[in-house]
C-alpha cells in the first residue's frame, strides 16, 4: 500500500516530508520520493529500497524559506520497482503523488501518446500530470485544470499535485484511497494518507470524504465535494498520542486490520484480475511446465491457507495438491520428486520452519514458489519464483488481514494454473472472475454485525470447549477460527470437518461446549446441517455462522447471501475473527501481544 505526505510552509519542508513517509513506512513500499518546489525551481529525489536511500541522496539538499512539497512511498503496482516508476511524476512543470489505481489510464495514455506526450514510466499515475498540463494549456486557472482532469480519472485515488503555474499551492483530491489534511497556528498545511505523520506538526485535521477535491496555500484551504460545491471543511482535533494515531480510531491494530481487509485485498487484486484471466507479472508460466502435484507448505495461519488452497487446486486446475506442516516435513524424510512445485506460504518469510523446508526443496532440486507478504525476506530471496500478498504491515499478533490476501492470492494462483492447464471453461472462469471481484466488498463490516458479535460473545466466556466445525473450504477456517479463538482468548478450541464429529469428538457434546457452526448456504448446506443437528440433539450449545435462519441454533450470526461459496468464505472468516477479539476483549486478554506469542517465529 502507497503512502501520500504534503507540506506548504516555511523551512521544515524537506523534514515533514521525511519524518512523514517514515512515519508510513509500515503500509510497505519499495520505493520512495519526494519533490519540493521552492518559487519557479522543482527539487525532486527517488530511491528504490528502503526509505534511508532516499534520506542518503537528499542529504545536501537544504531548502530554506517558504516551499511546498509532495512526497510518497510506493508498493509496485503497475510497473517493477524502479527509480523511473518511484513517484513523484513529472510533466513539463509539476509533479504528481497518487495512491490507488486509475482504471481507464491506458486509454487516457493512448490518447496523449498520440497528442505527442512521451511517457517515462509503466505506471498509471503518470497519466494524471500530463492530462493536467494538457488542460492547463486551455483553462483559465490550474484549479479548472485540476478539475477537468479528475472528471476524466476512473478508479480509486488519493491525489496531490504541485505546478510551478501556482508555486505556493498544492492541489489534493481523494477518492477511494485515505487522505487526511491538517492545519496549525502558522497557516501551515501538512497532508498525509494517515493521522501518524500530522503529530507534532497539525493541530487539527479535515478527514476527507471520497469525491473529495481542492487546494491549499499559506492563505487558503478550498474545499469541495463530488457535486463541485464549494463547502465549508469540518475540522477535528488531531490525537496526540503516536499509537493511538497509528491505531486510527481503532482499539486495537487487530481490529483496524480486520476493519482493513477490504482495502489490502483490493490491493492484492490489483492488477492480476483481467477481463478473461488472472495475470501474475511476476510469475513466467514455464514454472509449471512438467508439474503434476503441487506441494502446500506453511506453519499456524498460513498452513489453514494452504489447505483451503488445496481444495481450490485440485477443483479448478486439476492439479494434485498436497499440504505439510512445515515442522512436520522436515523431519520425516519426505519423497520430494522433480514433478513437484514447492509452495511455502509465509506472511513474514522468516519462519524457520518453513524457510528449512524450502531449503530442503531446493536441494531436492524442486521448483519452488513463495507466496509472502515481505518482499526482500529470507523465503522471497531464496525461492525460485514469489508472489507477494500486499497486506501491508500487520502488527497484530494473531494473523487476520495477512491471511484474508494469502486466500485471495491462493485463489487467483487456482485459476491461474487452470488457465494454464486449460481445465475451465470461459463461462466458469467468468464466474470466478465475477466473485473474485466481489470480495472486498464481502469483507466489509457493518456496524450491526459488528454490535450483534459484540453482543453474543459475553455468553462465550466459560464453558469446557469450543468446537469450531465445517466443510470443504470451510474445515481450514474452522480452524483458522479456533487457532484465532486459543491465540487471544486462551480457551480451548479446535476445528473439525463437521463429518468427523461422529468418529468421536461428539462424546464431549454437553450445554458446556460451545459449537461454531459454518454453514454456507452454497456448499453442502444439507450435510452440514446435518452433522450441526446432531450435536444440537446432544444438547452442545450452538452458534450458527449462515446466510439461512437456522432453529437448532442457539445463537445465530446471519451472513449475506452470495452465489459462490467463497464470498460467504470471506465474511464468514470476518464474523470468526470479531468473535474471537470480543471474547478476548471481555476476558481483559493484551488483543494485539497474547502471551507466549511472537509476531515472526524465526526459532525452530
Ligand atoms: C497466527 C499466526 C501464526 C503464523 C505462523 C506462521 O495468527 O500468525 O500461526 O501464521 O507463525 O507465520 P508466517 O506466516 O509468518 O510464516
Amino acid at each position: 500500500m502507497c503512502g501520500i505526505v504534503g507540506f506548504v510552509g516555511t523551512n521544515k519542508v524537506k523534514d515533514v516530508l521525511l519524518d512523514g513517509l517514515k512515519e508510513l513506512e509500515y503500509r510497505g513500499y519499495d520505493s520512495a520520493g519526494i519533490a519540493v518546489l521552492q518559487g519557479e525551481q522543482f527539487s525532486s529525489y527517488k530511491a528504490v529500497g528502503k526509505l534511508d536511500n532516499l534520506v542518503q541522496k537528499v542529504a545536501d539538499f537544504k531548502p530554506k524559506g517558504f516551499a511546498i512539497g509532495i512526497g510518497h512511498t510506493r508498493w509496485a503496482t503497475h510497473g517493477k520497482p524502479t527509480e523511473l516508476n518511484a513517484h513523484p511524476h513529472l510533466g513539463t512543470s509539476s509533479y504528481v503523488v497518487h495512491n490507488g489505481i486509475i482504471e481507464n489510464y491506458q486509454e487516457i495514455k493512448n490518447q496523449l501518446t498520440q497528442d505527442g506526450v512521451r511517457f517515462l514510466s509503466q505506471t498509471d499515475t503518470e497519466v494524471i500530470v500530463h492530462l493536467f498540463e494538457k488542460h492547463l494549456a486551455v483553462e483559465k486557472t490550474p484549479f479548472e485544470a485540476f478539475e477537468k482532469t479528475l472528471s476524466e480519472l476512473e478508479g480509486a485515488y488519493a491525489i496531490l499535485l504541485a505546478t510551478k503555474s501556482m508555486p505556493d499551492t498544492i492541489f489534493f483530491a481523494k477518492n477511494g484511497s485515505p487522505m487526511i489534511v491538517g492545519v496549525n497556528d502558522e497557516n501551515e498545511k501538512v497532508f498525509a494518507s494517515s493521522d501518524a505523520p500530522l503529530i507534532g506538526h497539525a493541530k487539527d485535521v479535515l478527514y476527507l470524504s471520497d469525491g473529495d477535491y481542492g487546494y491549499v496555500s499559506p492563505t487558503e484551504l478550498q474545499l469541495f465535494n463530488s457535486d463541485a460545491k464549494n463547502i465549508k471543511p469540518t475540522f477535528s482535533p488531531l490525537p496526540t498520542s503516536k499509537l493511538s494515531a497509528q491505531k486510527e480510531g481503532f482499539r486495537f491494530f487487530m481490529e483496524k486490520e480486520i476493519y482493513e481487509q477490504s482495502d489490502v485485498i483490493s490491493d492484492a487484486l490489483l492488477g492480476r484480475i483481467q477481463d478473461d484471466g488472472i495475470n501474475f507479472d511476476e510469475l513466467d508460466p514455464a514454472l509449471f511446465d512438467g508439474i503434476n502435484e503441487i506441494k502446500l507448505c506453511a506453519c499456524g495461519t498460513s498452513y489453514h491457507a494452504a489447505l483451503a488452497a488445496s481444495y481450490l487446486f485440485e477443483r479448478y486446475a486439476k492439479v494434485r495438491a498436497s499440504v505439510e506442516i512445515a515442522s512436520e516435513l522436515r523431519y520425516k524424510e519426505p519423497l520430494l520428486l522433480k514433478d513437484t512445485l514447492f509452495v511455502v506460504i509465509s506472511q513474514s518469510g522468516e519462519t524457520a520452519d518453513t524457510l528449512e523446508t524450502l531449503k530442503m526443496a531446493k536441494a531436492a532440486g524442486l521448483k519452488t514458489l513463495v507466496i509472502c507478504n515481505v518482499d526482500n525476506s529470507s523465503m522471497v530471496r531464496l525461492a525460485d519464483a514469489s508472489v507477494l500478498t500486499r497486506a501491508g504491515i500487520e502488527k497484530g499478533v494473531a494473523s487476520t488481514k495477512a491471511f484474508a490476501t494469502q486466500m485471495s492470492v491462493l485463489w487467483m494462483l487456482s485459476l491461474y494454473v487452470a488457465q494454464i492447464r486449460d481445465t475451465l471453461t470461459k463461462k466458469a472462469m467468468q464466474k470466478q472472475l465475477h466473485a473474485l471481484r466481489e470480495v472486498p466488498n464481502s469483507v466489509k463490516i457493518n456496524d450491526a454485525l459488528h454490535e450483534k458479535i459484540r453482543r453474543l460473545s459475553k455468553r462465550y466466556l466459560h464453558g469446557h470447549g469450543f468446537f469450531f466445525i465445517g466443510r470443504d473450504v470451510f474445515f481450514p477456517l474452522a480452524l483458522e477460527g479456533a487457532l484465532k479463538l486459543k491465540e487471544i482468548t486462551y480457551l480451548h478450541a479446535e476445528g473439525y470437518p463437521s463429518g468427523e464429529m461422529k468418529h468421536g469428538p461428539i462424546a464431549m457434546a454437553d450445554p458446556e461446549l460451545f459449537t461454531i457452526a459454518l454453514m454456507p448456504k452454497t456448499l453442502l448446506y444439507d450435510k452440514t446441517k446435518s452433522n450441526v443437528e446432531e450435536l444440537s440433539a446432544r444438547d452442545s450449545t450452538i452458534c450458527a455462522i449462515s446466510p439461512v435462519t437456522f432453529d437448532k441454533a442457539d445463537d445465530f450470526i446471519q451472513t449475506k447471501s452470495h452465489d459462490h461459496y467463497m464470498l460467504e468464505f470471506f465474511e464468514m472468516m470476518v464474523a470468526l475473527q470479531l468473535l474471537s477479539m470480543e471474547i478476548s476483549v471481555r476476558l481483559g486478554n493484551d488483543v494485539d501481544m497474547p502471551r507466549n506469542l511472537a509476531k515472526s517465529v524465526t526459532v525452530e
